[in-house]
């Protein structure tokens, strides 16, 4: 493998790209810790570790691409969010961000509970052990089948996303004798400042019942009227990579002004409020995620206020983050193959894999950061972007990026932050196989999702 410079063409290290780089950061090999987990440093000779374990090591026993989870990292941040909200409140792991028999395990471990959101979820977290009454059953189209299965396994709430929702459950509560613990989402008219496709609390979209025109009042009024239905609380989720605590506060006020309609109307004070997720992380220097002890005092001050100037007893609060806990606990290695210099623009880095194991940069933009974490270098920065290996020319999985311009095949280079969203939304385009997910802790890696095989794809394809 050439270590020699390449012939990368120009240097872009002023240029700007997007208004995003007015200049690469001032030292490439220094890792910023806010985007890498927590266990990750530079050893003697400059290769990246996690875990106490060399990615050159990683590599060669796991091969590339791969994504890396620092186990110890994952279970400080279920930690960090339990305590900050405390025994008044409680915290469910969204577990669409990225699922696994062992994600379960350790969300059992520390004590967090889980909202799935789709019959195959629900099945992973039975099948790791979590105790149903710990699993919330989210989605806005579950089938009778899923419904089934929520109720007869005992989840501890399913969240109604929908009118005709209010009656299925109901219906199959009833016939399998149950009063079946449910919440109702409501969409509170919020805009949270994220893209179009993950912004979640506007009206005119797929999710929840709007508050708007008295539609969730209906709604909770329908629930009450049911037998086989325990309505617990209100549930609104506003979006994601939500940096901005102002969509919230408005979210739990309006919240908490459907909690005093209903006392109101039914005499009822219902127990529970639920903020939903979407609270953002660090996937560039430029972003500044909140701790979790801050969201939770700024939520509960939030709830808290709001119930006082209604004259309402506070209400238990749940919030649902998944991108917060898995998001940055782990990073996706690649092996540098291509390198394609274009004059005058940028060069053109190819990895060994893309768009299947990272769709986050083609669907909803997202900015990533990257780095070389087989050696480090002291060549100049050059502008790249960092490309997979599909046939598409959106194949993108960092837009604008600086690396060294001795980079060479061979090299590797790792994208941090990819733990939420990226292994869960991956893809065969291409045929490509889905990477492993590799945990390591303490010295030890071990997959706890195994790399795809060809003969995985062939057993699917019955001829
Ligand atoms: N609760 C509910 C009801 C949700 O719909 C979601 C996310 C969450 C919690 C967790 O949100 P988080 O804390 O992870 O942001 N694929 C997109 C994100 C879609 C999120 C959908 N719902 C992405 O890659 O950014």
């Amino acid at each position: 493998m050439s270590r020699s410079a390449h012939p990368a063409g120009p240097r872009h290290a002023d240029v700007l790209t997007d208004g995003h780089y007015s200049a690469p950061a001032a030292d490439l090999n220094v890792l910023d810790e806010k985007v890498w987990s927590r266990t990750v440093t530079r050893d003697a000779d400059g290769a990246l570790t996690v875990g106490g374990i060399a990615v050159a090591r990683l590599a060669e026993e796991f091969g590339t691409p791969a994504y890396f989870l620092d186990e110890s990292d994952f279970r400080a941040r279920c930690r960090a969010w339990s305590e900050a909200f405390g025994p008044d409140a409680d915290v469910f792991y969204a577990g669409k961000a990225f699922l696994s028999r062992a994600i379960v395990r350790w969300l059992k471990e520390e004590g967090l509970n889980l909202d799935v959101c789709s019959g195959g979820e629900l099945t992973t977290a039975l099948d790791a052990g979590m105790p149903a009454e710990r699993i919330a059953f989210h989605g806005n189209n579950k089938t009778a089948a899923e419904i089934e299965r929520a109720v007869e396994a005992g989840v501890g709430r399913i969240v109604l996303d929908s009118f005709q929702e209010i009656v299925r459950v109901a219906h199959i509560a009833r016939s399998h004798g149950v009063r079946q613990r449910v919440q109702i989402r409501v969409t509170v008219g919020v805009e949270a400042h994220t893209h179009e496709f993950i912004a979640t609390a506007h009206e005119d979209q797929k999710f929840g019942i709007a508050l708007a025109d008295g539609q969730a009042a209906e709604a909770v009024r329908r629930a009450l009227g049911l037998d086989s239905l325990e309505l617990i609380g209100i549930h609104s989720h506003i979006g994601s990579q939500i940096f901005d605590m102002a969509g919230f506060e408005v979210s739990a006020r309006r919240v908490v002004q459907l909690l005093a309609e209903v006392r109101d109307e039914h005499g009822v004070e219902l127990p529970e409020i639920d903020l939903g997720g979407g609270l953002g992380i660090a996937y560039t220097s430029d972003d500044d995620p909140r701790e979790p002890h801050e969201i939770a005092k700024a939520l509960s001050d939030i709830v808290t206020r709001e119930c006082e100037s209604a004259g309402l007893r506070t209400p238990r609060i749940s919030v649902e983050p998944g991108r917060a806990i898995v998001g940055p606990t782990a990073f996706t290695l690649y092996e540098v193959g291509t390198i394609k210099p274009l004059e005058g623009l940028r060069t053109y880095v190819s990895v060994d894999g893309g768009m299947s194991d990272n769709i986050r940069t083609a669907l909803y933009d997202a900015e990533y950061s990257v780095a070389l974490v087989s050696r480090t270098s002291d060549a100049e920065p050059m502008l790249v972007r960092v490309v997979g290996k599909h046939c598409e020319s959106g194949d993108i999985v960092v837009k604008d990026a600086f690396l060294p311009a001795d980079l060479a095949p061979g090299d590797l280079i790792a994208v941090p932050a990819t733990g939420a969203y990226c292994r869960s939304m991956a893809s065969n385009y291409n045929h490509a196989l889905r990477p492993p997910v590799v945990a390591v802790r303490d010295g030890e890696a071990r997959v706890i999702v195994r790399r795809e095989t060809e003969e995985d794809l062939l057993r699917l394809d019955v001829g």
